[in-house]
Parts: C-alpha cells; structure tokens; sequence
C-alpha cells in the first residue's frame, strides 16, 4: 500500500514537472519575445504590444541606448545599450505614470540637450503606441 501511494506521488510528481517544463518557457516566450516573436504574436495584450513598439528597431529602438530589465531576456536578443540609464523598476521610479509618458512624448522638455529623442512631439510614434510602452513598461 506504501509503495503505490510512494509510485502514485512519484508519478503525480514527475507529470507536474513535465507539465511545467513544457508550458513554463512557452509562457515567457509569450511575455518577451524577440522581434520576430512579436510579428507572431496573436491578440497581444497592450503590454506585449508596448513591449514589441520599443524594441522595433524602426519604431522606439529603445535599445539602442537603453538596456531593458526584464527577464528572462528574450533567448539570443542582443542586449541593449549603455548611453542611457536601464529601464528599471519603473513603476516604482514612475508612481505616476504620465510623467514616464511625459518623458517619452518629448525628452527635451526635461533636458533641452538630451540624446533621447522626443518620439511623440516628433510624431516618430503615435500616441497609441507611446501609451503602449508606457503600460509595459509600468509593468517592470
Ligand atoms: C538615442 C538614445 C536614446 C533612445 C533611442 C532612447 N532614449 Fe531614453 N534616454 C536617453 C538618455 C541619454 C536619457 C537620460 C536622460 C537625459 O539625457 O535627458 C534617457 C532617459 C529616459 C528615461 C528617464 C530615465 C529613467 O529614469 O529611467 C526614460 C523613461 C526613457 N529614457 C525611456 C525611453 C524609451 C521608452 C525609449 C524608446 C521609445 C527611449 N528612452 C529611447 C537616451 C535614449
């Protein structure tokens, strides 16, 4: 009787585990996936969304001047860049989430000699997707 119950838990253990590998980078993939990734995503959330607008290299290109702190990095992704700080705990740093847009929508009004460019008043994105990032990046 001991030794099914111990069989029994084993295999109950053992398809959890299966279970979990199998679905688990699925899931990540999902969260933060690479560029091509994003092209293959289906009904992305607005966050997927966001996160797809800034690292579209011809759109937010965010990383070619910052790095992103989300994990786990999307496998085989070239990092991003070292001219600008990470973007890190942002909801955190940005309790109001209009400033972070703020800073997106036009760097130069903070600093009139940044390296950011200002993406909204430049209408190099739209609004829409300026709100996007700002709602993924209010998740990290
Ligand atoms: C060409 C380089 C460059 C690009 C591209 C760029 N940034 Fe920046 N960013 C900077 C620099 C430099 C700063 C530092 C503040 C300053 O210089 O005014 C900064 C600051 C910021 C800040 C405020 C700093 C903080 O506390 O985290 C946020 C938020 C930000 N950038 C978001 C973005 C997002 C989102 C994108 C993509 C849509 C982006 N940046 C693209 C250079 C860049």
């Amino acid at each position: 009787m001991l030794r099914l119950r111990k069989t029994i838990t084993a295999i109950g253990l053992a398809s959890g585990l299966m279970i979990s590998m199998s679905y688990a980078p699925q899931l990540f993939a999902q969260t933060y996936p690479n560029d091509s990734g994003c092209k293959k995503i289906e009904n992305p959330t607005v966050e997927q969304k966001g996160w797809c607008v800034a690292i579209d290299r011809r759109k937010g290109n965010c990383l070619a001047c910052h790095t992103i702190m989300v994990d786990p990095w999307p496998e085989g992704f070239p990092p991003g860049g070292n001219v600008a700080p990470a973007l890190v705990s942002m909801k955190d740093r940005f309790p109001d989430p209009a400033k972070l847009r703020a800073q997106i929508y036009d760097s130069t009004a903070m600093n009139p000699n940044t390296r950011m460019p200002p993406f909204g008043k430049h209408k190099m994105l739209t609004d829409e997707q300026i709100d996007e990032i700002v709602a993924f990046l209010m998740t990290i």
